[in-house]
């Protein structure tokens, strides 16, 4: 996550409704738009399952209690809109109350490509569809609990795996590679790469994932590839706690992307 940002929360009525104007419903359009051919290609038949459950709309900025009520009803899930950016105390907290947290704001035109914090285009495109598995929704709500109990120090441990998993993960499917992650639904560049023959694949192992350094702002070198979404199940029942601290123990990889320039 970056640690500043541009832009500012929408505040929700008492209801949670936000009042988009029309410049934003139109950037969504356009966003949701242009995606949609790739994703069809490139996602994972679950997440357009999910996409498919959740019949959001294409025209307007999609309303929260509206994703909520379905998510509701599916696996007891839940959208909430908060600032832009969080803390991992509230954010892992959230999780493990089977609550999304979704910044509230879409971005700019002049970030239509590539924006780095997370908007609402990448909250409710990218995270809300699969949030409709009972597995992947177990898998999340399995890393927000032990990140209730983690010490603080631990949290840059556990975010490795949600990063390499619910935002950037892939499956094989009949044999191909698609992406499960949510930051490869809602980026029209990072998808295509993450399944070509660029970056490293490995098998979804959960101490080697918590032991792999990431950058927030690249396309990722290396991505984490699980056989079987059922096998998230098998993850979140796993003492991840324990797992942080065996990674720990270890150490972490030597990163495979080039050191971030200094500003
Ligand atoms: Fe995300």
């Amino acid at each position: 996550m970056p640690k500043s940002t541009e832009y500012e929360a929408k505040i929700a009525d008492a209801q949670g409704f936000i009042a988009y104007d029309a410049e934003e419903d139109g950037v969504w359009h356009d966003l949701i738009t242009r995606q949609l051919p790739a994703v069809r290609q490139h996602m994972a038949r679950q997440y357009l399952h999910g996409l498919h459950l959740l019949d959001m709309p294409t025209d307007r900025v999609p309303q929260c209690p509206d994703i909520s009520a379905r998510l509701g009803d599916l696996t007891g899930w839940r959208v909430e809109p908060v600032p832009a950016l969080i803390g991992f105390g509230r954010f892992f907290g959230m999780l493990a109350d089977r609550t999304f947290p979704a910044a509230s704001f879409i971005r700019k035109r002049k970030h239509f490509d590539y924006i780095e914090e997370p908007d609402i285009f990448h909250e409710i495109f990218g995270h809300t569809p699969l949030l409709t598995d009972p597995a992947f929704a177990r898998f999340s709500q399995a890393i927000g609990e032990a990140g209730t109990r983690c010490d603080k120090a631990d949290y840059s441990w556990l975010i490795r795996l949600y990063w390499f998993s619910i935002e950037f993960g892939l499956i094989r499917e009949n044999g191909a590679l698609k992406a499960l992650g949510s930051g490869l639904a809602s980026s029209v560049t990072e998808l295509p790469w993450s399944i070509s023959a660029g970056p490293e694949h490995r098998p979804f192992d959960v101490i080697d994932i918590l032991r792999t350094p990431y950058r927030i702002d690249i396309h990722q070198p290396v991505y984490f590839v699980i056989d079987d979404l059922d096998d998230l199940f098998a993850a979140a029942r796993r003492d991840l706690l324990a797992d942080v601290a065996e990674a720990r123990r270890l150490g972490l990889h030597a990163p495979k992307y080039p050191p971030k320039q200094a500003a």
